[in-house]
């Protein structure tokens, strides 16, 4: 297929690359223009302007929140204004429920379509094309693109015919991942003050009950203290926590561990957390309880 790809970021550039090993004709756009020459040279195409990344069967966005997309998408020769009649936008940036609803009714009225398909992974899988993609729009067009998200994963999910369903989805994930690293910074912190090393319990913990692939990534992150260069910056999983309570507040579902890994994010990047990634929130709880006394 002939395929768009605005926002070429630690997700987007692994999306792109095997987009085009899978032999589609790809073009690129990125608004830091440096970040495009590596696909060029993998064979993309690449676009002087966001128009120029709209003139084929399909343009994903992997942008970094909602006023990156809300920019790309109505901004003057955006997306909107840009994409033929029947191509469709493929939505994967993490956004907001009210904004997947503004971008559902913004297609539709000009016969485009909309795919909501955010993604499970960090930059590793992308890059090694084994996204999981939570998949949502009207049926025919989820069939169309069905081979670009396959192309990008491992594995696909047809949450609804509604786009903004899979962000439901896919921001519960990230609130239940926010969940696990708060509660492991706090084992952590617990069994280290008594003289446990990190790395052996993560250990323990992971080849017993808890082997899942969440406590082994981010178990390992916290247990080696290591949150540079980010894969997933604090600043995007604060804006996630936010984006739940958001939609959390409009459904009426109150969600109290939501509110304390608000403030968590408030702490770490009122400190100058910004570069770090988001799994530094699991260390506060280190700093909180003191260095150990034997
Ligand atoms: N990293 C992960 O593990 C992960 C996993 C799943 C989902 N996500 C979601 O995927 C999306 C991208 O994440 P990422 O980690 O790839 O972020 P990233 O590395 O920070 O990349 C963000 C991208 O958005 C662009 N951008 C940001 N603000 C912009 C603006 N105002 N106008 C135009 N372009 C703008 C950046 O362009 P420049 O290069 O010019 O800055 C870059 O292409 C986010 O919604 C994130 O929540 C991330």
């Amino acid at each position: 297929m002939k395929v768009g790809f605005i926002g070429l970021g630690q997700m987007g550039a692994g999306m792109a690359a095997n987009l085009l090993k899978a032999r589609h004709e790809v073009t690129v756009y990125n608004r830091t223009r440096a970040k495009a020459e590596a696909l060029v040279r993998e064979g993309a195409k690449e676009a002087a302007t966001i128009a120029d990344a709209c003139r084929g069967d399909a343009v994903f966005t992997m942008l970094a929140n909602d006023n990156a997309v809300e920019a790309a998408v109505f901004g003057e020769i955006g997306i909107l204004g840009s994409l033929p009649a029947a191509a469709i936008h493929i939505s994967s940036s993490t956004i907001s429920v009210g904004l997947a609803e503004r971008l559902t009714g913004a297609h539709a009225g000009l016969g485009q379509g909309f795919v909501a398909a955010p993604v499970f992974g960090r930059p590793e899988l992308a890059a090694a094309g084994n996204l999981y993609a939570l998949a949502a729009g009207e049926q025919g067009a989820v069939k169309t693109v069905a081979p670009l998200l396959e192309a990008i994963g491992q594995k696909t999910f047809v949450v609804s015919e509604m786009p903004k369903a899979a962000y439901l989805v896919k921001l519960s994930g990230n609130f239940l991942i926010g969940s696990v690293i708060e509660a492991l910074g706090e084992a952590i912190a617990f069994v280290g003050k008594g003289g446990i090393d990190a790395r052996q319990y993560v250990d323990i913990l992971t080849s017993t009950l808890f082997g899942a692939p969440i406590y082994k990534t981010y178990g390992t992150l916290l247990a080696e203290g290591k949150f540079e260069p980010a894969g997933f910056a604090a600043p995007l999983g604060q804006k996630d926590i936010r984006l739940v309570l958001a939609a959390a507040e409009d459904l009426r579902v109150p969600m109290p561990i939501a509110s304390l890994l608000r403030d968590r994010f408030l702490t770490l990047l009122g400190h100058g957390g910004d570069k770090l990634d988001w799994t530094a929130i699991g260390a506060l709880a280190a700093k909180d309880a003191g260095p150990a006394t034997n």
